[in-house]
């Protein structure tokens, strides 16, 4: 059995707006506001949100960006932080996922830059996840970029950590202790394992089939216009470890609407700011999909495609056998 089957109908409100005081009206289903997210932010109650969960413009010069110094892209940040520590609920999280800021070839690691900003403002930091994928640009004159990193903050001691809601399968189910007072049981858990701090998602598999058979770019489950996508799984497995049924999930800077889809599919309320209206008109779009049963998703845990070896792209060009 499928834990969330694909092409479920599901009920919710759709609400958008370009007034950041009509958050004020908003109680169920998805918000999407067209604008700065700092206005918004600036009317979110305090203490309402359960999860933050972003990923943020690099700085590294994408469509919907000016690429500024470091120094200046990190101060922008500062009022933003005040205001998403404002909003958390006690118990609540931050999860905030970025890679690498580039100049002159020189490798600023992001999250290394946001630690200390989110360290002033006493949050605390509970995994420092490696998001792995293997796709990318090929380097010349460093190691080519395979991961990047999502940082998971809570504001307190007392944080929502649901983790046998996104436990995966054991290898080895049927290992047993071997000594002790519980020798011959099973040792490990029913539900399965912890998915630990290292995190293999879609976008390996779709990326690939981007690179290796173009003209199926389009095919992909999740894909749109937006360059760079979160991934609904990797949200969805913090949505459900970190939030309860009913809480309210934020991105601030949502795109296409990847978190408010994970959110909403699994019965939180979700907020997304973004202010290019295109993608929140695709981010639109995509919840009136998920809404009618018709919006494709990899399901969680699905496992990565493995090239059998017999395709063309997996073979050794002609060329280069001697
Ligand atoms: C890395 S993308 C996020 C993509 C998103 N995770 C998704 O799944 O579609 C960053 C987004 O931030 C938006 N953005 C940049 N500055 C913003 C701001 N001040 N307020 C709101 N959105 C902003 C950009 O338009 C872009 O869509």
């Amino acid at each position: 059995m499928k834990l969330f089957p694909e092409l479920q109908t599901h009920t919710f409100p759709i609400m958008r707006s370009s007034c950041a005081e009509t958050i004020m009206e908003f109680s169920a289903g998805a918000y999407l506001f067209d604008g700065d997210c700092i206005n918004l932010l600036n009317s979110i109650p305090s203490d309402s949100v359960a999860l933050v969960i972003s990923s943020p413009p690099y700085n590294i010069g994408k469509i919907y960006e000016t690429r500024i110094s470091l120094e200046a892209y990190l101060e922008s940040f500062q009022s933003i932080f005040e205001q998403i520590k404002r909003i958390l609920a006690p118990t609540g999280s931050i999860c905030w996922q970025v890679g690498n800021y580039v100049k002159n070839g020189e490798v600023y690691p992001l999250d290394i830059y946001f630690y200390p900003i989110f360290k002033s403002l006493n949050l605390r930091l509970r995994n420092r996840i490696i998001w792995h994928f293997n796709h990318g640009l090929h380097a010349r004159k460093r190691f080519s970029g395979r991961y990047e990193t999502l940082l998971w903050f809570t504001k307190s001691d007392d944080y929502t950590f649901n983790l046998d809601s996104v436990r995966i399968p054991s290898k080895y189910p049927g290992k047993r202790h071997f000594k002790g007072p519980n020798k011959g049981k099973p040792s490990g858990n029913p539900l399965g394992k912890n998915p630990s701090d290292l995190w293999k998602l879609l976008e390996q598999e779709w990326k690939t089939c981007i690179w290796e058979i173009p003209n199926v770019k389009s095919n992909h489950p999740e894909k749109t216009e937006h360059p760079c996508q979160f991934p609904i799984e990797l949200v969805e497995r913090c949505v459900l470890a970190l939030t309860n049924e009913a809480e309210t999930v934020f991105d601030p800077f949502c795109g296409v609407g990847s978190a408010l889809v994970a959110a909403v599919r699994h019965n939180r309320r979700g907020i997304g700011a973004d202010k290019v209206s295109s993608y929140v008109d695709t981010a639109i779009e995509r919840l009136h999909k998920l809404k009618d049963g018709t919006l494709r998703i990899r399901p969680l845990g699905k496992p990565i495609h493995k090239p059998s070896g017999n395709e063309k792209v997996s073979q050794i060009p002609l060329e280069w056998k001697k």
